[in-house]
């Protein structure tokens, strides 16, 4: 039997599935001009393939440095991260990773700017546009496909942009603080979309946030982060049923709950970082 057979007859996901993430005891030193900065220290995580995953932590304690690591743009100075079977040591291409800021290339409509990553692996265009257009109409942005990016809203240039990433069916889909500078209703709809768009997709999101409310609305699990130098601190299963009314779940009595167990541990680490400074 295969190991792939073996997995599924076990029920679960092989070991080699590139939806699973597992990090063993990362550690992150950064240099910068001879004096050397421990950013993350002593990681493990295993990430389940399909699994909302949510970084919550005081800014600086390293939750976008763990990111970096696993897109391949900063190295890893000790410990291991793993795609699948796969360790991740360069640029790490089967990911796809939404930062604060949407990325939009200013000379290039929306449609163009979407399919852009389908054009850079040589896919025709008949084809690219076809299914820039359709996932455009998706996420609500249908007759702006035309439109340059300055000529869109904040919300609707993060829309073109997690669209962008969806369309390149990445297993996994990092998201660093996606609806950061946005207004709350806009929020509100992106986070309602996002989790329309990812039900049912299969995919695995690594998602940061520093928004206690947007972390428990949207994951599976939530993982803290200690103050500066960061390490998990604790992670907690948000058993609230699915799908959810990002709209009304706080209003709900495990909402209330959750928040105030999650709010202490979070309240620990900020005093921490602030008293630093
Ligand atoms: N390229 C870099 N060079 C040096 N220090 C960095 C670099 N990137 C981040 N840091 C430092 O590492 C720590 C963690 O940063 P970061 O991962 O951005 O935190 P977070 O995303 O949780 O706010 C901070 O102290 C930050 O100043
Ligand atoms: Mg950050």
């Amino acid at each position: 039997m295969t190991a792939l057979r073996r997995a599924a007859a076990a029920g679960g996901a092989p070991a080699g599935d590139p939806r699973r993430l597992t990090l063993e005891r990362l550690y992150k030193v950064y240099v910068s001009r001879g004096e050397s900065l421990l950013a993350v220290r002593d990681v493990s995580l295993k990430i389940e393939p399909g699994e909302f995953v949510t970084f919550l932590g005081p800014s600086g304690c390293g939750k976008s440095t763990v990111l970096n690591m696993l897109a391949g743009l900063e190295s890893i100075t000790d410990g291991s991260a793993h795609q699948g079977g796969r360790p991740i040591t360069g640029v790490n291409t089967d990911v796809g990773y939404i930062t604060q800021d949407d990325n939009l290339l200013p000379w290039r409509t929306l449609l163009d700017n979407v399919a852009f990553p389908l054009e850079l692996r040589g896919v025709g265009k008949g084809e690219r546009r076809e299914r820039a257009h359709e996932l455009l109409r998706s996420v609500g942005l249908a007759g702006f496909e035309s439109a340059y990016p300055h000529e869109l809203s904040g919300g609707m240039r993060k829309r073109g942009s997690i669209a962008r990433t969806l369309l390149v069916d990445e297993p996994v889909i990092l998201m660093d603080e996606p609806f950061g500078p946005l207004d709350a209703q806009t929020r509100l709809l992106l986070q309602d979309e996002l989790l329309r768009l990812w039900s049912g997709s299969g995919k695995t999101i690594v998602f940061v946030t520093h928004d206690l409310v947007e972390a428990i609305a949207l994951s599976d699990r939530i993982v803290i982060f200690t103050s500066t130098p960061g390490t998990i601190k604790s992670i907690h299963t948000i058993d609230i049923p699915r799908p959810r009314d990002v709209f009304h779940i706080y209003e709900t009595d495990r909402f209330t709950e959750l928040f105030d167990l999650l709010w202490a541990e979070l309240r620990e680490e900020i005093t921490k970082a602030r008293a630093r400074h």
